[in-house]
């Protein structure tokens, strides 16, 4: 497995592997990689002749009080977890050579950015929407591979890349979990026991919610009401939002008619959770 820092010697890589008619799967993260990333690396092992895991905290998804300087960081171990999931590259450029001086340049998907996560961090999806457009370009993938932990996030990126024929397809792969149900995420790292235990709650509202639309209950109010009963019991230091929502358009939904996605953000301490459920009837 390789390590390449230089976007320029990353793109002259990708360029030899196509020509040799390489099928590429990129696997685009932050780092500080757990079992959620590691299913995605192991599909794309399986997908594809050749593996790309980028690596790199993209500074302009952060908003200025986010966790950008804290977030956590181990090359050494993402790059163990990496070799041993059969990855073939990491890519793990600097912020200084993927924004270079003079950079000016915004991929923006309008409406789908500015609801749910959108809607409390201004600006991230733009942030996220452009890096990963300059990796597409970079990596030229045949396929990428996100998780749908981040619901929306993928659900934006799946829009991007049919708005700008970008050739290359998305998979998106479900949330993998902990024994209580907490949904794996690198922030995850930031709670201490007790608000660790706390955090369970989230699941269990999520998984309330999914059996009380299975046995008949459609509406939505009622089913956000109970959610956000379940969670408060556990004392949250905040809900920013518990919301049913269109699967395409993220549009709130009233009744569920055939299926719609809960999603959620709340705060345990300093650290912001999300997790999300598709509701099916
Ligand atoms: O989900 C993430 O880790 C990031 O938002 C991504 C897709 C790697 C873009 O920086």
């Amino acid at each position: 497995m390789r390590i390449i820092r230089s976007p320029k010697q990353m793109f002259e890589v990708s360029q030899k592997l196509k020509k040799r008619g390489c099928r590429t799967g990129l696997v685009p993260t932050m780092g500080a990689l757990h079992k959620g990333h590691l299913s995605l690396i192991r599909r794309a092992a399986q997908e594809n002749d050749k593996v790309v895991v980028s690596i790199f905290v993209n500074p302009i998804q952060f908003g200025p009080k986010e966790d950008f300087r804290r977030y956590p960081r181990n090359l050494k171990k993402d790059a163990l977890l990496c070799r041993n999931e059969n990855a073939d590259f990491i890519f793990y450029p600097s912020a200084a050579l993927m924004y270079p001086p003079g950079f000016r340049t915004q991929v923006s998907v309008r409406e789908l950015s500015d609801v749910l996560c959108g809607a409390y961090r201004p600006g991230h999806f733009q942030g996220v929407t452009t890096v990963v457009a300059k990796l597409f370009n970079i990596v030229m993938p045949d396929t990428a591979y996100f998780g749908q932990k981040d619901a929306q996030q993928a659900l934006i990126i799946q829009r991007m890349a049919k708005d700008l024929d970008m050739p290359v397809k998305i998979r998106v792969m479900p949330i993998i979990r902990e024994k209580d149900g907490l949904a794996m995420s690198s922030r995850n790292a930031y709670l201490d026991s007790a608000q660790r235990e706390k955090a369970a709650v989230l699941y269990q509202a999520l998984n309330k919610a999914r059996e009380s639309v299975k046995s008949g209950i459609a509406d939505c109010a009622l089913l956000t009401k109970r959610a956000r009963a379940t969670i408060i019991k556990n004392k949250p230091r905040k809900i920013d939002y518990i919301s049913i929502v269109d699967m395409e358009t993220l549009e709130p939904v009233k009744k569920i008619k055939d299926k719609a996605l809960l999603a959620l953000a709340v705060w345990f301490g300093n650290t912001r959770l999300i997790d999300n459920v598709i509701l099916k009837r």
